[in-house]
């Protein structure tokens, strides 16, 4: 169980999500896509992408693995409304099949101005994949074409989700319920 919180609230707990997993690896072993990059949108999405590709590897996948930094709240829980590269990827996305991988689909600006950078670039196909697709209107029309669960609309921490640099630790997803 880990060490107990009282200031959080589990919305998915570890087990939740470690069996969700494998079911989402499943999902996207259907595809066959060929020569499958994965680009982990940083920082929320660490801890999501590093357990999706151990659970890739099980499903048989052998996908290369990139990153690319993006910020669009800085130290708020509003998303600013503009998406900066902190850093970017450093594989050539020419004519390879993407898969982005995100923590939380909120307003959608962050994964569409990610799916519109890597296509200007030549990706030949561009998925998606979230672990919580939000259920909230988006600013941006784009779903997620894979997603470990729907979310309610609250902002959310842990499994590599932060608010103001903390929480990143917690191995669930959960609510700030007192600080
Ligand atoms: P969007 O651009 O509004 O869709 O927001 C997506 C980005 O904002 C994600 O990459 C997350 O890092 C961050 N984000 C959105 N909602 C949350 C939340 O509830 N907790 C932590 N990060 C969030
Ligand atoms: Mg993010």
């Amino acid at each position: 169980m880990g060490h107990p919180r009282s200031d959080i609230d589990v919305i998915f707990s570890a087990e939740q999500i470690s069996e969700r997993l494998g079911g989402l690896a499943e999902e996207i072993a259907q595809l066959k896509l060929d020569k499958l990059a994965i680009v982990a949108i940083l920082k929320g999405s660490f801890i999501f992408a590093a357990d999706l590709i151990r659970a890739l590897h099980n499903v048989g996948m052998e996908p290369e693995v990139d990153f690319i930094t993006l910020s669009s709240y800085g130290k708020s829980t509003v998303s600013s409304g503009t998406v900066d590269i902190l850093r970017d990827v450093s594989i050539d996305v020419t004519g390879r099949n993407i898969l982005l991988v995100d923590d939380v689909l909120d307003s959608g600006r962050t994964l569409a101005y990610a799916k519109d950078l890597l296509s200007a670039r030549g990706a030949e196909s561009i998925r998606t994949c979230v672990l919580i697709e939000k259920d909230v209107g988006r600013a941006v029309d784009i779903k997620a074409d894979f997603k470990a669960f729907k979310g309610p609309n609250v902002f959310v921490v842990g499994y590599g989700m932060d608010m103001s640099h903390r929480f990143r630790e917690l191995p669930f997803v959960g609510r700030v319920v007192s600080t």
